[in-house]
This record gives structure tokens, sequence and C-alpha cells, in this order.
């Protein structure tokens, strides 16, 4: 067999140097002279400078992974039939090994179903660690078990999960917030920020907005780049990509994988799976894997695929992409018979050749512990960290802080940016004051100036009635927000970016000034109009309690929507929720008719209290009458006869109780009718407080939703 693998398993491969690329190293290198003590020439000008040296740079990081095995397991659910002994079991990583430096691009290729997803996560610690065997680990030490790979590294996801309404540059300038420390000053984050967009090429789509399906925004590939410039902020040590170049056309596929290849230049090692690329991309990269059903088939450099290939007798074409000769092969082998065993084993005999001979020029990591790597990297300026203490942060892996910034710099950070995206996007506040117009408007014009009789009384119990569930329903608005921001939100918090409780105060706080406008507008709309009473002060309460209710409101909608994930069924619950609320809140069914199993329901009902509440700021006054002398008999079979018999029948009733009842005698106060209806315990502001804890409640219940329900790894 033919030597294959003649390079170590992890070179820097160097094209020829670019003007720029000397100039810099030039620079640096006199830098590095005139600091040091070591005798140099008078004249500066002169000194002679070794090109190649230059850009042989050392290997600080080496990634390597060996027979790392992940199987999942398939319930059938539903087959009772069957003994759980059934149960298959699905290898998605069967054996594969390899190893990847910093300056150096590894490109996972195969073709789909291959598991070039599942090792990427499986790397960047994704996969729960009981259910992966074998090793990875950084400068030999297990990066896997501490919290350090999620602060050295970078895990960029195949979607463009970003805020439409945020241009390019306040998008990255708010990753600069949430990753780099607060003692980092803001022109230092500006200049990070400004450097990432030259390095990512986006100068000029700096100002334009990310867009989306609604609003014109930036193109696909400048959105990807975005994409990997948010997770890059922070300059990482190891940078993970799930597809980088997926959606694109060839050239901005290349211009993202050029920007790659200019960050594993700077110190990183950059690990990525993709599909079939270009000849112009292969060059780029500086090894391959390429899976089959979740075997390793061959791992090298792109330059000696040609060779293994030709080894096992299928000789490459010229002029044909080398990548995708050996994806067909691979292709054509899957379906075959034998498989790809002989594949597989002929690549275990082709490594274990090329140990011996990489051996000695295998990358011992310049002979530095991972510590002292990330220190020397940190003070090149890699893992952006603010200050000197950058290093020593890093110092203890034990007490490497998970998390950049303190909980209320990131609440902060998040309310602001929240805030500015909902500003961009007037028309959702729009229609949300529009809706609550147009219902209070309809309310004001059915329930016109009501009076205080029998009916008026009863039309103002259907107007609460409708009113307080009305309130939550038009908070259902809040269901897509979360769902839609669910996933930037996953992103972001796996990566340690803030705290779920950070953004879960944050959502709150900017929640409760939103809710003020349809308030006010609503109370002003329906108070006058309907004919409530109280005066000023019942206006006050009635404009609070409807506040209180669209907060509650918007809190039961906020759960529902982090316990539920899915925007269809999250709406079908909430529904069913408001309405199971609004049944057993005490209006279709009195206190004492609620079956005893069911009454701590009625207890926990959040429309329960704001019903309440404005019942009794409307009912209680024991001065105020809704049925006087003859209107006893309105609604009953009596309501039909003439007032001259009424008011004989009212004479006879009277004489009949011994008790005087004329015309103008009060049969029926408010007080009455709040008793009438159970309304009976609470005090008109213990309503008030209720509804607003019940809000809070419901906030803490959203946290735990999100604490416990987004987990990002698989098992
Ligand atoms: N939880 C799971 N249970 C069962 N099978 C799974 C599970 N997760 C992944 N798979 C299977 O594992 C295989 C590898 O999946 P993976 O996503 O890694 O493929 P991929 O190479 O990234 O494919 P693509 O190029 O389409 O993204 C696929 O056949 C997939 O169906
Ligand atoms: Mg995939």
């Amino acid at each position: 067999m033919q030597r294959a693998l003649e390079e170590p398993h992890c070179t820097i491969s160097v094209g020829s140097p670019t003007l720029v690329e000397l100039l810099t190293d030039c620079d640096s290198f006199r830098k590095e002279e005139d600091s040091s003590s070591v005798a140099r020439s008078d004249d500066p000008a002169h000194s002679i400078i070794d090109v190649e040296a230059l850009h042989v740079k050392p290997v600080r990081f080496v990634l390597a992974f060996s027979n790392l095995e992940y199987n999942v397991t398939f319930r059938r659910w539903f087959d009772f039939s069957r003994p759980r002994s059934s149960d298959t079991v699905k290898t998605l990583l069967d054996d594969v090994s390899g190893e990847a430096c910093d300056g150096n691009i590894l490109a996972v290729l195969g073709a789909s179903g291959a598991g070039k997803s599942t090792l990427i996560d499986a790397l960047a610690g994704r996969v729960a660690k009981e259910s992966l065997k074998g090793s990875v680990t950084l400068n030999g030490e297990n990066v896997l078990e501490s919290q350090l790979l999620k602060v050295i590294s970078a895990y960029v996801m195949q979607d463009d999960l970003l805020f439409p309404m945020l241009t390019v540059k306040e998008t990255l300038m708010f990753a600069s917030e949430f990753r780099l420390p607060r003692s980092f000053p803001k022109s230092k984050k500006m200049e990070r920020v400004q450097a990432l967009i030259d390095q990512l090429g986006l100068r000029n789509a700096a100002d334009t907005v990310i867009g989306d399906e609604g609003h014109r925004g930036v193109s696909g590939g400048e959105r990807r780049r975005v994409s990997i410039g948010i997770d890059i902020i922070h300059d990482p040590i190891v940078l993970f990509l799930d597809e980088p170049t997926s959606g694109l056309d060839s050239s901005n596929a290349f211009m993202v994988v050029q920007v790659l290849k200019r960050i594993a230049q700077s110190g990183s090692i950059v690990v990525m799976s993709i599909h079939q690329p270009s000849t112009r991309i292969i060059d780029l990269l500086d090894r391959l894997i390429i899976l089959s059903r979740g075997k390793n088939v061959f791992s090298g450099s792109p330059a000696s695929l040609p060779n293994f290939f030709s080894n096992l007798g299928h000789t490459i074409p010229e002029k044909e992409n080398i990548t995708e000769f050996a994806l067909d092969v691979v292709r054509k082998l899957e379906g075959s018979t034998e498989g790809t065993r002989e594949l597989v084993e002929f690549n275990e005999k082709w490594q274990q050749s090329n140990l011996g001979l990489s051996q000695s020029a295998r990358p011992t990591p310049h002979g530095l512990s991972l510590k002292e790597a990330i220190i020397e990297s940190v003070s090149r300026g890699k893992l952006v960290s603010g200050s000197s203490s950058g290093a020593t942060y890093l110092t203890s892996m034990e007490t490497v802080s998970s998390y950049t910034n303190p909980s209320l710099f990131e609440t902060f950070i998040l309310a602001k940016r929240y805030m500015r995206n909902w500003i961009r996007m007037p028309e959702l506040l729009g229609t949300r004051i529009a809706i609550v117009m147009v219902t209070a408007f309809l309310l004001a014009t059915v329930y016109w100036k009501l009076d205080n009789t029998p009916r008026g009384a009863q039309e103002r119990l259907t107007f609460f009635a409708f009113v307080v569930p009305t309130t939550f329903y038009l908070c259902l608005d809040n269901v897509p927000v979360f769902i839609q921001e669910r996933y930037i939100f996953l992103r972001e918090t796996t990566r340690n970016a803030y705290r779920t409780s950070s953004y879960v105060i944050s959502h709150s706080l900017v929640s409760l000034p939103q809710l003020i406008a349809p308030s006010l507008v609503f109370s002003t709309i329906t108070f006058w109009t309907v004919g409530l009473r109280g005066g000023l002060e019942g206006f006050v309460f009635y404009c609070l309690i409807i506040y209180a209710s669209f907060w509650s409101g918007s809190s039961v909608v906020t759960f529902i929507s982090g316990l539920v994930p899915h925007i269809m069924l999250s709406y079908m619950v909430t529904i069913a929720y408001v309405a199971y609320c609004l049944l057993l809140s005490g209006f279709y069914v009195v206190r004492d008719r609620i079956p005893s199993y069911w009454i701590w329901f009625h207890y926990i009902s959040p429309i329960k209290y704001p019903y309440e509440a404005v019942l009794i700021n409307e009912f209680d006054d024991p001065s105020r009458c809704f049925v006087k002398g003859v209107q006893v008999f309105e609604g009953t079979l009596l309501g039909g006869v003439s007032d001259m018999k009424k008011v004989e029948l009212l004479e006879t009733l009277s004489r009949s109780l011994s008790t005087r009842i004329t015309q103008s005698t009060c049969l029926r106060t408010g007080s009455d009718l709040l008793s009438q209806q159970g309304i009976t315990q609470l005090s008109k502001w213990d309503c008030l407080w209720i509804t607003l804890a019940s809000g809070l409640f419901f906030r803490i219940l959203f946290y735990f939703a999100l604490l416990f329900g987004s987990k990002n790894k698989r098992t």
C-alpha cells in the first residue's frame, strides 16, 4: 500500500501569505523583537525576517476524540403486545475517532443522515454524558466533564435565529453586551463589534435590519455570517458549526468558509459539518472526516483523499470534485450487499499505518497544559474578556464563571433589546390598542347607560362577566411572542449568555408598561358610557383592576406558551383553561352550587378575583337600590299584569307580612346582590392584590417551565 497520510495529523496548512498578512506578521515580529532582550541589528529596517518561520505557528490546542459511540433506543410506546426488550437500539455514532487543532478547519462530511450533526453535537457537549461512550479531550483534558467548554467554545446552529428588527450592528452589539464582561468599556465593545463586522465582510450591511418574511432585510449569506458573528463575539477557542453553508449559493458559501478560515487562523479550532463543498471550499479545509451511517470511512486531509480512494481501487478522475466523488463511492457501497464494511476496515488500516508515521510529528500542543494554553491565548487577545483579569478568570477551571455578567446587568440589556424590537414594530401595539378600542366601543354601545332597575342590575352582571375573561383573551397575542423567541432564548441560554431568571424578570418588567395603554383605553371608554358607579374613585379602582387583570392574563398566557412550545397547542390550552376558570369563577355557578370536589378550582381561578373586585366596586353600596316597589314582579309571571294590579298585590303582600311596602320601598340593594352572588369573603382591595399576585405567581411558574422544559441536549 502506498504511503497515505504523509502529513502529521495537525498541521497549519499555509498558502502563500498575502501582503497584508506579511505586513501584520512583520509588525508583530518587530514588536516581539523590541520587547525581547535578545541582541538585534542596530538598524531595524534591515532585520532579516524568516517568512517561513513566521507562518509556521505552533499548535496550542488539540481537540481529540476517540471511539465515540452513541446509541438511541426507540420505545414502542403504544405497542403493548411487545415486551420492553423489543426496543430497538439505533447506533448513531460507531467508533468515531479523530482530532482537530487550532488554525485548522475540520470538516465532517457524509450523506444526509450519516451522523454529521450528531458528531458535532457530541463534540460540543450537547449529548448527555451517560449516553456517549468514548472520550473527547482538549489538550488531553476531558472537557465534557467541566463547564469550561461552554466558556471557551461556541456552537453555531444551522438556523439563523435572530431578531428581525435589529440591524446587523445592533445584533452584534447586544451579543457583545451579553458575552463580554460589564467591566469592558463600551468603546472597546464597539471596537470588537467593528472588527468582527470587518472580519465577517459585513461592512456594507452593518446598518441594515436583519429582516424576515414581512420586512426586507439582509441577504441569506449575510444573515448566516451574522449568526456566526454573535457566537464568536468573545473570540472562542473552539468553534462548532452545523452546516454553516447550507442554503447558500456557492459564492456566499465560499465567503462563509473564508471567514471561518480567518477565524481558525486567529488561533481557533473550527469543526463544522458540510454538504458537498465546492472545489474552492475544499482548498480551505484542513482535515476531513467522512461518515457513513455513523461510521468513520475516511479521516485525513483533502489532499490525501484521492490517494486513499485510488488505493481502494477508485481513482478519482481529474477535474472531478474529490468529495463529491468520495461521497458517491460511499453511497454506492452503502447500497451494496457488503455495505461499507470493507471501506471502514480499509480506513482503520490506513489510520494504523499512518499512526506510526505521524506519531513523531504529532502535535504535542506546544507542551502546554490546557490551562496554560488558555491563559496564553487570552493574553494574545483571544476569548475577549476585558482585562488582564481575563487570564486569572480562567486560571482555575473549578471556579470558572459560567456567566459573564451579573444578573441585574443581564436583565437590563434584555429589557433594552426587547424594547428596541418592540418599538420597531409599532403595528403590534397599534393592533392591540385597536382591538381593545373596538371591544370597548362594542360594549359601550351594547350596554349604553345602564339604569338601576332589576334588568339594569342583571346587565351590569353580564357586562362584568364579559369584561374580565375578555381581558384574558386579549392577552392571547402573547402566545406567539414567546414561542417565536423561544429558540433564540434556547440558543442564548445554552451558551450561558444570560440566566433564565434574568430573562423572566426582564420579560415581566417590560410587559408591565405595555399593559398601561390598553387598560386605560378600555376603562376610559367603558366606565362612563356604561354608567358604572363610584365617580373618580370608582374609575381609578376600575382602571387598576383592569390593569391587574391584563397583567394576570398575560402571565397565564406567557406561562402556557413556555410550557407548551407549539403555537396551535398553546392557543388551545390557553383558551380551554380560561374557559374552565370562567365556568368556576362564580358567575355561571355561584360558589355554594359548585361541587365540593371542584371548589379548589374556584379558589385558584385567576378570573374569580378581578370579577369579584369589579362587582364589589360596582355594587358595594347599601343605599343603592336595584329593586323598588312593584319592580319586584319584573321577570315573573306577574310582570305582565297592569300597574294598578301590581300596586294592589304589593299592598296585599304588605298586609300579610305586616310590613309596609310601598312603591319606593327598596327590596334589593347592591349589597344583597353581592351576597346573592356569593361575594362575601374578600374586600375589593384584597381581590386586587390577589390578582396582581396571581400574575406574579404565573411568572414564577413560567420561570420553572423554562428551567426544566428547555433542555437543549440529546439524551
Ligand atoms: N433521537 C433520535 N432517535 C432516533 N434516530 C435519530 C435520533 N436523532 C437522530 N437520529 C438519526 O440519526 C441519524 C443521524 O442524524 P444526523 O442529524 O446526525 O444526520 P446528519 O448527517 O446531520 O444529516 P443531515 O445532513 O440531513 O443534517 C439519522 O438517520 C437520524 O434519523
Ligand atoms: Mg445535520
